[in-house]
């Protein structure tokens, strides 16, 4: 399948390199969002068409998935925007790539799931986090066995208005556990607490990594018969987890109201520590194998372009025919192996360290 490539949201933080992308693979675009003015400057940038479209307005959001092969959604936040964008890009007959979009998503999508599902693919967690961080740790899962994998994500980045509202919503078992680990099969609740003021390897200066076993993370050790799985989302200081515990204590206000604080922590994290962002995956081996512990190291300026260039990649991966029809997640449904040939060359990545490389085996 090849053709038309919907980019909606194509004009902010995640989108515009989506957008960059995608037209570097000299894919045709249409660039979608709110305001024509936005849209139509990125659009021009790449010689793409532009169009007015509101995702909550069924006939715009119609009108915009037409004619495409394939619909980008590089709008949020996702929790709000669910399955929407995917039932009207499969109602079209196109494929349908989502930035962000996790458990959440796909069960909504479950719920009588559009025909079309049978000829076209739907691929949600294509950025980073989900996305990337569930894909790279698959390289450690070769079939070498691993007794414990470590996963670390996080840094100090600015984080968007909508992003800001994902985070907040990001909360209950379908999303993950806090201070939770998967041992032995099973999530194994409270039994992690977060690491104050560490070094940690590719991460820059002393940082804060607090347990949290994602959705993804859960779905990679059940899938990948891992033994124990503990995974931490990292941060540059204490404004995040602080902004994000005031937020949570505050069962009043709707979560929208908190979104201001959590992107003036992250901005003044950004102040104070400048922009960086780190996956860190460490496996060790069983206990008696003798065999060497490995990892996998991906370092970022900024997550938000790196996440545009996974959802581009994941775009055109579907619309060059190479993702089976179905729901599926990026992290399952790319090579890790291509991928990473991809990104070990782009300017979007400071540093890649794979498990093959010597300085990754520790
Ligand atoms: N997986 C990951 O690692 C990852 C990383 C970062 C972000 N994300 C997710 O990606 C999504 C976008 O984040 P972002 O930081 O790029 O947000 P952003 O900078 O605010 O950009 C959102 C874009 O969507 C458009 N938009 C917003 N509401 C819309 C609506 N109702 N209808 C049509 N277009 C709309 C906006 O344009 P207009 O204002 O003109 O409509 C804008 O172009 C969020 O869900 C975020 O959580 C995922």
């Amino acid at each position: 399948m090849t053709g038309l490539i919907g980019v909606l949201g194509g004009a902010g933080a995640v989108g515009r390199t989506a957008v960059e992308r995608l037209a570097s693979f000299g894919l045709p675009l249409r660039i979608g969002g709110r305001s024509l003015v936005r849209a139509d400057e990125v659009a021009r940038a790449v010689g793409a068409d532009a169009t007015a479209v509101d995702l909550f307005d069924d006939d715009s959001l119609t009108r915009f998935c037409s004619g495409c092969a394939v619909v980008v959604n590089c709008a949020g936040p996702s929790y709000q925007v669910l399955d929407r964008v995917a039932r009207a890009a499969l109602a079209a007959d196109a494929g349908y790539v989502d930035a962000a979009g996790d458990l959440v998503a796909v069960e909504a999508l479950g719920h009588a799931p559009p025909s079309s599902l049978a000829r076209r693919a739907a691929v949600f967690s294509a950025g980073l986090m989900p996305g990337l961080s569930g894909l790279l740790p698959r390289l450690l899962l070769d079939g070498t066995p691993v007794g414990r994998l470590d996963v670390y994500v996080g840094g100090s980045v600015e984080i968007s208005e909508a992003s800001a509202v994902d985070a907040l919503l990001t909360r209950g078992p379908k999303f993950g556990h806090a201070l939770a680990m998967w041992q032995a099969g099973r999530v194994v609740e409270h039994s992690l607490a977060p690491l104050r003021s560490v070094s940690l390897p590719g991460f820059r200066g002393r940082v804060h990594a607090v347990p949290f076993l994602s959705t993804e993370m859960r779905m990679l050790a059940a899938g990948g018969g891992i033994g124990e799985l503990r995974n931490y989302t990292v941060y540059a200081t204490e404004n995040l987890p602080a902004a994000f515990a005031t937020a949570w204590a505050d069962d009043e206000q709707p979560p929208e109201a908190h979104a201001g604080a959590i992107v003036a922590a992250a901005a003044r994290d950004v102040e104070e520590h400048g922009r960086h962002y780190t996956v860190l995956a460490y496996a060790r081996p069983p206990a008696g194998s003798g065999l060497p512990a490995r990892r996998v190291l991906l370092r970022t300026p900024d997550s938000y372009p790196l996440s545009g260039l996974v959802a581009a990649i994941t775009a055109r991966e579907l619309a060059a025919g190479a993702v089976p029809p179905g729901v599926h997640y990026a992290s399952e449904a790319l090579d890790p192996r291509r991928v990473t040939a991809e990104l070990a060359g782009d300017p979007l990545v400071s540093e890649l360290a794979l498990p093959e490389d010597a300085a990754a085996t520790r």
